[in-house]
């Protein structure tokens, strides 16, 4: 067992998450709602990455949603801080050893639907990495050749939509739309990823779907909208509007995960 998995395992004491969630902009609060609650700063696990964004977080929260068993990344790091995709790749690795069978993924993006403004929240249904990179980059083994035909699962997908009905949360279904960042989009990018098929666009996520389902990994993930992409409304986009309109989205997009997840 590599280290960071056994300091895992010794920090959760005998605790046995099937299911974890990384918390993307907006969300870092529903680590708050996890009874007898493990923090541990990623700052004592190996590999993980000192997320240098603000607005995020940087820790495991992992402890009981109802009766469930749940682990929590409060903060990622992002593909634009160190032009490595891979960065994430040893985190979900030792979720993967931990025996996480079943991954979360949430993230803030910007919309390309005028009928998901912000606020809106939307499970994503398919991917297009337009960053040019790849976190398996460099990975020597044939299992680098990953199939994506069915990245997000179709189970947990239902079982997302099932749990907004129930919430009360219109949740839409769109294509993210991967940029690398950090600075926003153009207006002409927008109007090409609207060619291209996207719904939404961000710069987080798809490089974690690619780690999880190399790892294995069951896959589902969220969009909330913080703002109508560039062009779109007619004033500049910003990170702090981003972080200013995450926890709208995001407090419903915790209703539906709580309703998906907690039993
Ligand atoms: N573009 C890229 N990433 C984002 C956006 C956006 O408009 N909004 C929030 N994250």
């Amino acid at each position: 067992m590599n280290k960071t998995i056994s300091v895992l395992v010794d920090r959760l004491n005998g605790l046995m998450p099937k299911t974890a969630i990384v918390l993307g902009s907006g969300l870092g609060a529903l680590g708050d709602e996890l009874r007898d609650a493990v923090r541990i700063p990623y700052e004592q696990l190996e590999g993980f990455p000192h997320s240098g964004v603000s607005g995020h977080a940087a820790e495991v929260v992992a402890g009981y949603w109802g009766d469930t068993p749940i682990l929590m990344l409060s903060g990622r790091a992002h593909y634009y801080e160190k032009a490595d995709a891979s960065v994430m790749r040893a985190p979900l690795e030792a979720l993967h050893g931990l025996g996480v069978k079943r991954l979360l993924l949430t993230n803030a993006a910007g919309s390309l639907r005028e009928d998901m403004p912000p606020g809106s929240v939307m499970q994503i249904t398919d991917h297009i990495n337009f960053s040019g990179s790849n976190p398996l980059f460099g990975e020597p083994s044939d299992r680098r050749f990953v199939g994506l035909t069915n990245a997000y699962d179709a189970t947990m997908r239902q079982q997302m939509s099932s749990a907004a009905e129930r919430a009360g949360v219109a949740l839409h279904q769109g294509v993210y739309m991967w940029f690398s960042g950090p600075s926003f989009e153009t207006p002409a990018e927008i109007r090409m990823a609207r060619v291209l098929g996207a719904d939404a666009v961000g710069m987080s996520t798809v490089p974690e779907v690619i780690l999880a389902r190399f790892l294995g990994l069951e896959v589902a993930a969220a969009s909330v909208v913080t703002n109508l992409a560039a062009g779109m409304s007619g004033t500049e986009i910003s990170h702090s509007e981003t972080k200013e309109m995450a926890p709208l989205g995001g407090k419903r997009l915790a209703a539906v995960l709580r309703e998906m997840l907690a039993g």
